[in-house]
This record gives C-alpha cells, structure tokens and sequence, in this order.
C-alpha cells in the first residue's frame, strides 16, 4: 500500500467513524468492520513491518514460536511454512472475528498440524513457563495498558536464551495518524527500551528500516540465560 493510499484511507475512515470507535476496531477488530476493512488495511500497510519481523526472528527447524495478536495471520503462515514442523508454531489473539480470519487463511498449515492458533488474552497466556524459542507480535503494544503485566507474560513463556521481536509504530507515525489518545500508548525507543529491560528482558535493541507506506521498527530482546 503506497503512503498516500494509506493517508486517504484514514481520512475516510475518520469522516465515518469517531476516532474512538476506530482506535477500538484496531484493539479488537470485529464483525464487518474487522473483516473487510481493518484486515486489509492490516494486510497491505502492515506488510512491511511483519517481512522485518520474519528476517529478523531468523528461523530454524528447531525454533518453537509464538506469535501474539495475529490478527489476519499472514506472518504466522509464513513461519509455519519455514519451521515446517509440527506442533512448533502458535498463535494467540483474543479477537473471535481475527481468529476465524486466519483458521480461514492457514487452513492447510492447520490441518496438516504445523500452526495451531488459539483465542486468548496477552495479559495470561495459556502455555507452560519457557516453552518458546521465540515469540513475535506485532502492532499490539500501544493495547497493553499498562504494558508490564503482558511483557512479563511473554517473558514467563520464553526460555531463558529466547528472543522477543516486537513490531511497532513510532510516536511520530501514530501522532501523524491522528489516533486516539487513550487506546494508543505512545512510546519514544528510550522509553520502550526502559521498559524492556524493566520487565526483565536484557540485550535490548531498537531497529528502524525504511519502508512504504510507513517505517518500519521493531524492538528485539532476550529472556538471560
Ligand atoms: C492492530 S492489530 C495487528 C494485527 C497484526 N499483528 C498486524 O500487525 O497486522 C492488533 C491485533 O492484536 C490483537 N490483540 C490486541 N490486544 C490483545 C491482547 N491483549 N491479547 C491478545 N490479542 C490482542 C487484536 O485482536 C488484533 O488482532
């Protein structure tokens, strides 16, 4: 999705709906609104970000992953289909409507047992302490207020040596997007590496890439050993 479409989009979709009522679709997408119009703006404008995410997670055959707040899932199917072992990949996203979206769009990776997806909340996750190698998410951050007791969560599940590579925007490119103030925490990379490190994660690094429509960052940390 070009910058521009991406501007005109929000400016119609702000012409139609109340600034809160948009930042709510974006916590928790639901029915029509979450299927045909927020997954595709997830899809197309998010694309970016998740292929950083993908490189960066650098995946072997031997990872067990996580992702948290998949949304429409297509980062989850691409790491199914490069771990390509079974019972290694999760997903967790605790919208039904997000859920049913990516069981629809991962059949397959489903069916054949190489990605199971769960409906659930960040804040108590349900799998056992240190079971993943790796756990991912993308553009949930801003959701978690306060942040501390999800972050501690996807520390608890990692094993110690585990990597934590979280996409985000930065307080700039939400500022430009006009989105709600309350639903949308806002955090400058010396914030949010405080906040990592607070919670326990350590090895904390910040990454910007250039990108279309948007930057792309993403923060990546490690459970010590
Ligand atoms: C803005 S969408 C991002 C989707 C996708 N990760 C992307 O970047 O395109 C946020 C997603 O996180 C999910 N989510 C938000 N807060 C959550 C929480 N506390 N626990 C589980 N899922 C959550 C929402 O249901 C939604 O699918």
């Amino acid at each position: 999705m070009p910058g521009w479409l991406l501007k005109f989009s929000m400016s119609f979709l702000r012409m139609v709906m109340t600034p809160k009522g948009l930042a709510k679709q974006a916590r928790k997408p639901s029915g029509w609104y979450g299927k045909y119009i927020a997954q595709p703006m997830f899809l197309s404008g998010n694309a970016a970000l998740n292929q950083l995410i993908f490189n960066k997670l650098d995946l072997s055959s031997n990872d067990v992953v996580l992702e948290v707040g998949f949304g429409p899932g297509a980062l989850l199917g691409q790491i199914a289909e490069k771990v390509n072992r079974s019972n290694n990949v999760f997903g967790l996203d605790f919208s039904p409507t997000m859920l049913a979206e990516a069981q629809r769009r991962n059949r397959n990776l489903i069916e054949s047992g190489l990605l199971h997806l769960q409906q659930g909340s960040s804040s108590n996750m349900p799998y056992t302490e240190s079971y993943f190698s790796k756990i991912c998410c993308s553009n949930i951050l801003y959701f978690w207020q306060p942040p501390e007791p999800h972050l501690s969560e996807i520390l608890r599940c990692l094993q110690p040596g585990g990597q934590l590579v979280m996409g985000f925007r930065s307080a700039d490119q939400i500022n430009a997007m006009q989105l709600d103030n309350e639903v949308f925490a806002r955090y400058s990379d010396e914030e949010l590496e405080s906040l990592l490190k607070r919670v326990g994660f350590s090895d904390v690094a910040i990454i910007h890439q250039s990108a279309e429509p948007l930057d792309s960052y993403v923060a990546i940390a490690t459970k010590s050993v």
